[in-house]
């Protein structure tokens, strides 16, 4: 069973739904540039995230979260599967279309130092966004500049300096106002306090919080940091090697996590109902090339709960396993 048909039963209300998406990067090779291969960054994803919720997405570094975050925002051609905003496939919409709907969907990187042009001040960068987009005059893009940078903490005597002018946490919080500027619906946050020290992070995911509520907002939160996802997260992917291995709602993931990389990955989180040091599971190694994936289970080369050949021949789907809770592994319980 694909997880689109598992949750379709429950949730009509989603605000951006995958099907089977992938998107394949072509390696060329040799003088003639010949396209020899594929890194399969994201292959064959199949999700949604339902209006207003915040949906985590974690997994090691290199396991295609990022790519996945861009395609489903069409910053990325998909190389397959299908893409949709509010019920509206976007697969292949016209350019025209795509300029639209960058108004609803914005995006926020790790590190905002390289991401906001260091030629701009801070009003400029603030306003970009609505210039480009919307058919707003000035007066209604210099009322919501105003509002905005009350909305984030930032002070109007900040508006005429540049970014390189703050610090870590002061630039996303202009990231943010910037993405806010023209009502997006939904939010890609990549890594968005990942640069960040702890103290600052918290703050900043609480005012990602506070702006959730007051404008209805939906997230897609991507990070390796399960700590920073548990703060956050309504649901979670766990995402391996191009692929989802669990998706649950937070607290079960949490707590029943089903899947041996969740487990895994889980592990080296301190938790308050800590299980004893010797029930700790250790990932061992780095996440194989996407190039040429393992076989079968793409995980079967580093799980320490592996059963046998059926691991390394037969690709696990995704399969309901409690409420809202899906695990793709032949051995889950
Ligand atoms: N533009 C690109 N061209 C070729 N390979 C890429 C490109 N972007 C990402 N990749 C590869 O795709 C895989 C997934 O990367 P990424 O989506 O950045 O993972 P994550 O965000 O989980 O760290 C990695 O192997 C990465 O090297
Ligand atoms: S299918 Fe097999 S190798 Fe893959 S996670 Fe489950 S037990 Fe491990
Ligand atoms: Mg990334």
């Amino acid at each position: 069973m694909s997880l689109q048909r598992t949750q379709d039963a429950e949730s009509t209300d989603a605000l951006l739904a995958a099907e089977e998406v992938q998107k394949y990067f072509p390696i060329r090779s040799g003088i003639l540039k010949r396209h020899t291969a594929d890194v399969k960054a994201v292959d064959g994803v199949s999700f949604e995230i339902r209006r207003g919720e915040t949906l985590g997405l974690v997994g090691e570094s290199g396991c295609g979260k990022s790519t996945l975050g861009k395609t489903m925002m069409r910053l990325l051609d998909p190389t397959g599967g299908r893409i949709y905003f509010d019920g509206e496939d976007i697969t292949d919409v016209s350019r025209k279309r795509l300029r639209q709907l960058r108004r609803d969907m914005q995006i926020i990187f790790q590190d905002p130092g390289s991401s906001l042009n260091p030629r701009m001040n801070v009003a400029d960068l603030i306003t970009e966004p609505m210039r480009s987009l919307t058919d707003w005059d000035k007066t209604k893009r210099q009322n919501r500049l105003y509002e905005l940078i009350e909305e984030v903490d930032l002070q109007e005597n900040h508006l005429t300096r540049a970014p390189h002018e703050f610090s870590g946490g002061q630039q996303q919080r202009i990231a943010i106002a910037r993405a806010l500027s023209v009502n997006p619906s939904l939010i890609v946050a990549d890594e968005p306090t990942s640069a960040l020290d702890v103290s600052v992070q918290a703050k900043i995911l609480n005012l990602m919080e506070d702006l959730q509520e007051k404008y209805n907002l939906t997230y897609l939160f991507i990070s390796h940091d399960l700590s920073v996802i548990k703060h956050i997260c309504d649901r979670v992917a766990v995402m391996y090697l191009g692929e989802l291995a669990e998706v649950a709602p937070a607290d079960r993931l949490f707590e029943t996590p089903k899947h041996p990389y969740t487990r895994a990955l889980l592990s080296g989180v301190p938790r308050a109902n800590a299980e004893r040091m010797d029930d700790r599971i250790i990932l061992d190694g780095s996440v194989p090339s996407p190039e040429d994936p393992p076989s079968g289970c793409r995980f079967h080369t580093r799980c320490q709960e592996y059963i046998g050949d059926v691991c390394e021949t037969s690709d696990p789907e995704l399969d309901a396993v409690g409420d809202g809770h899906v695990c793709a592994c032949h051995h889950y319980d």
